[in-house]
């Protein structure tokens, strides 16, 4: 009985199985089977569609833009809203918000204490510097916390992923001092889009949507016994701060920059002439387990 229609094949795709397999797995599968099914059914997708869709995954792959997709489609941002919701059923409140990691983390970057200039030579923007403390939900000071901090340079390009770029340039990681305090100084990064003519620019075009995304800073801020906080932070005044192709834009995280403030005090960063500075506080909550502590970003984490 080899002959089937939609429900038969669904039916076999579904439930064909020779061992107990992960059924977890198989649930997802499942589902994911069932509503490209459906979609491919109710929308009447040609076998051309069908195709090409196929082809673009396979692209989009191997350009190494799939962490660009599923930020641009909103996936990054619904974990972080799933994530917010369990904590807020669970009672957890307060500490920094939590915002999308992205695709270009890397590990490993240069590490200094206290303070750290990031960006080398010549500034390419406005001479900025961030600082502040890691602290606690009770305010205490949290020593020796390790923040990550990756931005992209004047054109928008990350380093390991932007040719031209130095390794680890625009990424260092920061041991806080005795106090829980940081200190960096860089330039302001621009925002930056999405790369043209690549496949996720094909799919937005498609979609009639832009691929901009606000000026931004990461951060990753790890410490024993609290939950690693992965988050970003805005520059005002961006035109996209509002409308970031990757949704990534959340309240209390926009910083507030200070313009003109004076060099003294500074200049172990080379600084000489007025800058612009912001104060900007990492609130750590307690982690219930080690993996809520975990020093990892998000790839290191599953393929550890
Ligand atoms: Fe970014």
């Amino acid at each position: 009985m080899s002959e089937m229609n939609l429900q038969a094949l669904l039916q076999r795709v579904n439930s064909t199985q020779i061992a107990p397999g992960n059924p977890r797995v198989r649930a997802l599968t499942e589902r994911i089977v069932t509503d490209l099914f459906k979609t491919i059914d109710e929308l009447d997708v040609s076998a051309d569609e069908f195709w090409t869709a196929v082809d673009w995954l396979g692209r989009l792959g191997a350009a190494g833009q799939l962490g660009l997709i599923t930020a641009g489609l909103g996936f990054d941002r619904l974990l972080d809203i799933r994530a917010d919701e369990a904590d807020q059923r669970a009672g957890r409140q307060g500490g920094t918000p939590r915002a999308i990691e992205g695709p270009l983390y890397v590990a490993g970057a240069p590490t200094a204490t206290y303070e750290v200039r990031v960006d080398e030579g010549a500034p390419k923007g406005e001479v900025f510097v961030m600082e502040g403390q890691v602290r606690d939900l009770q305010g205490q000071p949290v020593p020796g916390a390790l923040i990550d901090v990756w931005h992209a340079n004047e054109q928008g390009g990350y380093s390991h992923f932007f040719p031209g770029m130095q390794p680890y340039e625009l990424r260092r990681r920061i041991q806080a001092d005795a106090q829980g305090r940081y200190r960096l100084r860089s330039y302001l990064p621009p925002g930056y889009s999405i790369p043209p003519n690549s496949p996720t620019s094909e799919l937005f075009e498609a979609l009639g949507r832009h691929g901009h995304r606000p000026a931004h800073i990461h951060f990753l801020v790890v410490a024993p016994g609290l939950r690693t906080l992965t988050t970003q932070v805005n520059i005002p005044g961006d035109t996209y701060i509002d409308d970031d192709f990757a949704f990534a834009t959340r309240d209390g995280l926009v910083i507030e920059l200070e313009r003109g403030v004076a060099p003294a005090g500074y200049e172990s960063l080379g600084i000489e002439a007025p800058f612009v500075r912001s104060r900007f506080d990492f609130v750590l909550t307690p982690a219930l387990n080690d993996s809520e502590a975990s020093p990892l970003a998000r790839i290191a984490r599953i393929t550890a």
